[in-house]
């Protein structure tokens, strides 16, 4: 069997692939400090560790008897990450080089990360290509195109083979048969749990109807999180013995925050109570995936829309 080792296997989209994995026949270890993650949403069937990424031995200890390792910790608020830089720093960066290290320590070479689209910062074209310019404005992009960076040095110095999957919105959740999956973080910043929660005394805030758009509110590329762990098991198949790749993943299709209003007032049947509020700091206007190379090289392509996206993280919210 071939045993994967799950960084962030309690977290929304580490569980996900978790039990994705175990269903693909994979073995899997996962490894989460629970900060944020829940230990009931880790598939009995995987074997579970609880300790940080900043020990370094318990890494080493628990990678051990792994073929591969699927990199999904870290902080991931960018809001967060401007009032604290330092944070994001250590978790994100130090804690993935201890992963990489570990990973030395036990012959592991190949390596799935969980990168983002904040790496690209303020887009510099629409959409955004694998070789547009990566210039961050915040922390967590900055935390996250440094890992990406060391990805490429380890192929250099250790000859490691590696993916880093830059994820656009992601959204929805997934059905085991026996749960939901889905998002459950606290505080709660993303728009469609936000929009589920939306209530006539407590609106959804809408950041801002005055941007460079065709409705005025902010488009991004929301992504079903099922289909991006389609795509995180062709990256896994898809390692080669050595070599790194950088690989968008969206549907290649924007929604902007009003659509996204009414495309789950039409899923719920009912209308969501709004407000309109002040942009909110550090929010590019557009974010829209080029996914020409996930299509090409991974053999993928999405396919769940905004509506299954809104239905199922519905049903994992009840
Ligand atoms: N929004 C609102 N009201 C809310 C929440 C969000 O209007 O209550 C708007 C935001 O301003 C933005 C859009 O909805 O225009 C989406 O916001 P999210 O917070 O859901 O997601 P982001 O686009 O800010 O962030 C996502 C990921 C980050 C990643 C980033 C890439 O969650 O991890 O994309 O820039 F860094």
């Amino acid at each position: 069997m071939t045993r994967i080792f799950v960084t962030g296997g309690a977290g929304y989209i580490g569980a996900i692939a978790t039990h994705q994995l175990l269903e693909s026949g994979y073995d899997v270890t996962v490894f989460d400090d629970l900060s944020t993650g829940h230990r009931d949403a880790v598939d009995s069937r995987a074997q579970f560790v609880q300790a940080s990424l900043l020990d370094e031995d318990a890494l080493k200890k628990a990678i051990e008897g792994a073929h591969a390792v699927m990199h999904f910790a870290g902080k991931s608020l960018v809001g967060e990450s401007v009032e604290k830089p330092d944070l994001y720093m250590k978790v994100n960066v130090e804690g993935s080089k201890n992963v990489l290290s570990a990973m030395r320590s036990a012959g592991v070479k190949k390596i799935v990360f969980s990168s983002s689209a904040a790496t690209y910062g303020e887009p510099t074209e629409s959409p955004i290509t694998e070789e547009s310019a990566t210039l961050p404005t915040n922390p967590y992009g900055l935390s996250k195109l440094t890992v990406d960076i060391l990805l490429a040095e380890s192929e250099i110095a250790d000859g490691f083979a590696s993916c880093s999957l830059r994820y656009f919105n992601v959204a929805g959740a997934l059905n085991t048969g026996k749960k939901w999956l889905g998002e459950r973080h606290d505080p709660e910043t993303h728009l469609i749990p936000r929009v589920l929660e939306a209530t006539e005394n407590n609106p959804l805030k809408i950041f801002g109807n005055d941007w460079p758009t065709s409705d005025g509110t902010c488009i991004r590329d929301y992504i079903h999180v099922v289909d991006l762990i389609e795509a995180h098991l062709s990256a896994l198949k898809n390692l080669d013995e050595k070599g790194h790749s950088i690989i968008n993943i969206g549907s290649g299709g924007g929604y902007s925050v009003n659509e996204v209003v009414t495309t789950a007032g039409n899923v719920l049947g009912r209308e969501i109570p709004i407000r309109i509020d002040s942009r909110r700091a550090g929010d590019p206007a557009i974010l829209v995936a080029s996914i020409e190379k996930a299509k090409k090289v991974l053999s993928w392509s999405p396919t769940r829309n905004l509506e299954s996206m809104i239905r199922d993280s519905f049903q994992s919210s009840m």
